[in-house]
């Protein structure tokens, strides 16, 4: 009873969380939120917020200031960096974006009103945004728009570097695949990994696509291809974002993800404790 009433303290007062720093698994440095003030300076950064459809200011600190300070110069000869949040989410996002494009971490609204916001894309009210939240300077910038909201993540507790291959090994579609599966296979990482595993490696916020069986052998390819463009036409109150609606060539990326998920039947494995067997 003593433990869980001191849990919710902690819970209700941010600045005492920490956020851990990571180099391939190995800790680096945890740091708690009130320490940040003395690694970067605060900006106040107005942004379209991406999850509300309309621009919002936040106070922040730049991720490059804070990485440079945190892991030295070496993050930016990395090849990626995994952002894991409380609820699961865990984008894998090229280090080359955060030296063509100005990233910040976020701690609070500019405005002083409560750090949340409605995530209108996955259909959740007032979600909590702290400690961290992940955002772009992207009022200026239509590539930024582009992307949506999938390399947003909020709720940060751990900051990884990494490589791909290490570190999701058997998304990687087999080295025979068509050039169709192969650029699938690039889509997939970067508007459905995040959420979703692939044979148990990804993100932990929504079901497994492939293992046992591959969702392209229980649902119909137009459902699939229907669930990508329009998920709430096919599931009442379903809380899984549509692909964004800026994606350029949006119908070919939706066909050429299926097409991935099609070719990684003939790739199922997994790599847990409880479940070893390697499928057919
Ligand atoms: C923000 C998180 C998120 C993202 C991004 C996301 N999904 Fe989902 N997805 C979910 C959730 C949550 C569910 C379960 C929803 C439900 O049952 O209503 C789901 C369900 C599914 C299902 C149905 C699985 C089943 O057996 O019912 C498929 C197929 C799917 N997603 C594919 C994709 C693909 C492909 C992408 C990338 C284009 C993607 N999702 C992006 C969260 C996400």
């Amino acid at each position: 009873m003593m433990l869980s009433i001191s849990m919710t303290a902690v819970q209700a007062d941010p600045s005492g969380m920490t956020i851990e720093f990571r180099d391939h698994h190995k800790l680096v440095q945890s740091v708690r939120l009130d320490e940040f003030d003395t690694i970067a300076p605060v900006h106040i950064l107005e942004i379209f917020e991406a999850h509300e459809k309309r621009t919002r200011a936040y106070k922040a600190y730049p991720a490059r200031a804070v990485f440079d300070r945190i892991f030295g110069k070496r993050w930016r000869a990395a090849e990626e960096i995994v952002f894991v949040s409380k609820d699961g989410y865990q984008p894998s996002i090229p280090v080359e974006k955060f030296l063509t494009f100005d990233a910040y971490l976020a701690f609070a609204s500019a405005d002083g009103s409560p750090f949340m916001l409605d995530n209108l894309l996955q259909n959740e009210e007032m979600v909590d945004l702290g400690p961290l939240y992940l955002v772009w300077d992207n009022l200026q910038s239509p590539a930024l728009r582009q992307e949506g909201a999938s390399d947003m993540p909020y709720q940060l507790i751990a900051i990884e570097l990494t490589t791909f291959a290490t570190r999701f090994p058997r998304l990687v579609p087999p080295a025979g695949a068509s050039p169709a599966a192969k650029r699938g296979f690039l889509h997939f990482r970067k508007h459905c990994l995040a959420c979703h595993t692939i044979n148990g490696e990804g993100g932990g916020k929504a079901p497994e696509l492939n293992y046992p069986v591959s969702v392209t052998e229980y649902i119909r390819p137009e459902y699939l291809r229907r669930w990508l463009d329009e998920p709430a036409s096919i599931r009442y109150n379903t809380t899984m974002p549509a692909l964004a609606a800026e994606t350029p060539q949006r119908e070919q990326v939706i066909a050429e993800i299926i097409t991935y998920l099609e070719t990684m039947r003939t790739q199922k494995g997994i790599q847990n404790t409880l479940d070893t067997r390697e499928m057919p």
